[in-house]
């Protein structure tokens, strides 16, 4: 059995100030009229599954537990469980948590692991790297799946191509490439980055994973014991309330904070594992819409280039991205700019400064 589990306990930093500690970004419609979460549970549905999926496990803060709820209510979707963390400990904790949540049910399926923060245009290319992935998965493979670079990108995990896995042929006129994963290198230097994107035998980490719920279990005890207890601690103390699952706090507590990328994909590679890595070729369109100008990248553009959003005048603009929710904003003679009005903040950033907005956001928090 195949059971959707979706990460979206981030906090989206590089969008501010649309994306906020109370509102961040997979809870925005940043892409189309439905919101990154609601997306990520929608692309799930269709006809390149044999039966319908079962409904996802979602697991994010506790702080986001009505937004999330009611999201789901309006996809008319009922979540198999709504873990609440209460406090982030990056995505191996989160993973964990969700894979000793469907052991304890003693249903060791097969998780399928997404972020919900992307986007992917193609869906029928996304569910048959889905299928494609589930094989590998049931025969104890831990699955990623790949991106072709575009650019020496150092915000992604990059994963070297090994020897080709046969697979069953697929049934649909999509035929994703399956792969032995040789190396796994999480968020590369630039020189590395671009050494990889020349090599063509390097992929992205879409971030998304596939895997039985025990093999996850195993492999974390391996390379983070703390983790693997802290959570299963934490989910044998939890309570249900509701709709929700609430993990016991003090146990939690404790738990380092680390991702799946570097507590274990990089240690994994095919020789020292009875589970090895694997990485399934996904065409299909894919964008992590991570600061501005992916936003822009993802969305449709009139003939000059731009985005606009709200009450915005332009004239001789190019390849900029306003946005206005509460202001009218106007451009004139912009290139590259991105444009963010909000009704407390502004921002004003170049496209090649774009991954630097962060910064605000931590000295906010430093100023309180
Ligand atoms: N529940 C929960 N708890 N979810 C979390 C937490 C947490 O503490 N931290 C992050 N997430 C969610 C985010 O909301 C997002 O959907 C997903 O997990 C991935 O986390 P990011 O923080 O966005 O990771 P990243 O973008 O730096 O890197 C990952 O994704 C890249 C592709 O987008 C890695 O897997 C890279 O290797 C990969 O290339
Ligand atoms: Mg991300």
């Amino acid at each position: 059995r195949l059971q959707p589990v979706i990460l979206s306990g981030g906090s989206g930093t590089r969008l501010w100030p649309l994306s906020r500690e109370h509102f961040p970004k997979q809870l925005l419609p940043l892409v189309g009229d439905r919101t990154m979460l609601q997306d990520t549970v929608t692309r799930l549905n269709g006809s390149a599954f044999d039966t319908p999926l079962p409904a996802p496990l979602v697991v994010c803060n506790e702080e986001h537990r009505f937004l999330v709820a009611e999201q789901m209510r309006q996809i008319g979707v009922a979540p198999r469980q709504l873990i609440l963390e209460p406090f982030g400990r990056n995505t191996a904790p989160a993973l964990t948590l969700a894979a000793f949540s469907v052991l304890e049910a003693e249903d060791d399926c097969i998780l399928l692991v997404m972020p919900a923060d992307h986007v992917i245009a193609d869906i029928g290319a996304f569910q048959a790297a889905v299928q494609a992935g589930y094989q590998l998965a049931q025969s104890g493979y831990v699955v990623t799946f790949g991106i072709v670079p575009t650019r020496a990108e150092t915000g992604y995990g990059y994963i070297e191509m090994g020897q080709p896995l046969p697979q069953k042929a697929a049934a649909s006129a999509f035929a994703p490439h399956a792969f032995i994963l040789k190396a796994f290198v999480e968020k590369p230097d630039q020189e590395t980055a671009q050494r990889y994107l020349q090599s063509a035998n390097h992929l992205w980490n879409s971030g998304m994973f596939m895997l039985r719920a025990s093999v996850w279990t195993e492999e974390i005890s391996t390379h983070a014991p703390e983790i693997e207890q802290a959570c299963r601690q934490a989910i044998t103390g939890g309570t249900q309330d509701g709709e929700f699952f609430r993990i016991k706090p003090a146990a939690f507590e404790v738990c380092p904070s680390n991702s799946i990328d570097y507590a274990v994909m990089e240690r994994l590679t095919a020789k020292n594992t009875t589970h090895p890595p694997a990485v399934v070729s996904l065409d299909a369109g894919w964008s992590d819409v991570g600061a501005w100008p992916s936003l822009l990248e993802a969305n449709p553009r009139d003939q000059n280039g731009n985005m606009v959003r709200g009450d915005v005048y332009l004239e001789e603009t190019q390849d900029t991205l306003i946005l206005s929710e509460h202001r009218m904003v106007a451009g004139i003679g912009l290139k590259d700019l991105m444009v963010i009005e909000t009704p407390d903040a502004v921002l004003v950033v170049h496209k090649e400064h774009a991954q630097h907005v962060k910064n605000v956001v931590a000295k906010l928090k430093e100023a309180g």
